[in-house]
């Protein structure tokens, strides 16, 4: 199963109550709220755009500071539990989509002050990876907060391809018999779980789109991978 089919139903309702309390949760919340202190000091932020915005669990955060949020996730059963979180007093400055991110994404050109992407880009395949990484800065005037899974050398991949690979047999055919099913994604596109991304191409590639990583935390610390989130800053157009 893809990611873009896996949050529905069951999978969305239970999401939050198995993952809130757990330390990556709490350390990934803390990261944001972080950020978003750093990101207002050099102006205020007035518009968010969250994608895939999951079940909501940056509303309250930037509902509270009075903040246009707009969130965006391909799942109904997600945006469902989402809405439930909105603040009924001022729910006019929320706004939730139910969209594609591939099709939402590359008609936004620098039209909000702040665009956060959690949980998502591990799920894709490098390639995908940074050309989301591309659309996401498009689509923010100022910052944008990412979360990856970014790897150093080649035998941390090697480590996990040899630790990771029978278990994940059956969801690599399945995922392959997906999207030859569907003939929307090619394979490497489709596919969960692939492998984490290589840290220097990554950050290379964020330098050449005119930003700059600001700030990141680790939020868990594997041998083949770090799982980390990072504050980027678009950078002045040099004079
Ligand atoms: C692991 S959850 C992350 C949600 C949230 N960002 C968080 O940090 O909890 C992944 C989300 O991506 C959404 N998703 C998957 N494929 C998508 C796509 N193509 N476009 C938009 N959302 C998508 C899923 O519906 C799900 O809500």
């Amino acid at each position: 199963m893809t990611i873009t089919k896996k949050y529905f139903g069951k999978t969305a309702m239970e999401y939050d109550a198995k993952r809130r309390h757990s330390r990556t949760w709490l350390t990934e919340t803390s990261a944001l709220e972080d950020f978003y202190r750093t990101a207002a000091q050099s102006g205020p932020i007035r518009t968010v755009l969250d994608i895939p915005c999951g079940t909501g669990r940056w509303i309250p955060f930037f509902q509270e500071r009075n903040i246009d949020y707009t969130g965006v996730d391909v799942s109904k059963d997600m945006i469902a539990v989402a809405a439930r979180s909105v603040r009924e007093s001022d729910a006019r400055n929320v706004r939730i989509l139910e969209h594609d991110c591939f099709q939402y994404l590359p008609a936004r050109q620098d039209e909000f002050d702040l665009v956060v992407s959690t949980r998502f880009l591990g799920w894709w395949h490098t390639d995908t990876a940074m050309s989301l990484i591309e659309s996401l800065c498009a689509a923010s005037r100022k910052f944008v907060i990412i979360h990856l899974r970014v790897h150093d050398n080649r035998f941390q991949v090697a480590f996990r391809r040899l630790v990771k690979w029978p278990k994940f047999v059956v969801r690599y055919a399945s995922a392959v018999f997906g999207s030859w099913k569907e003939g929307r994604l090619s394979f490497r596109h489709n596919v969960l779980d692939v492998e984490s991304h290589p840290r220097q191409l990554v950050e290379d590639h964020i330098q050449a789109l005119g930003w700059t990583i600001l700030e990141r935390v680790v939020t868990k610390r594997l041998v083949y991978a770090n799982v980390e989130i990072w504050l980027m800053q678009k950078d002045e157009p040099a004079c």
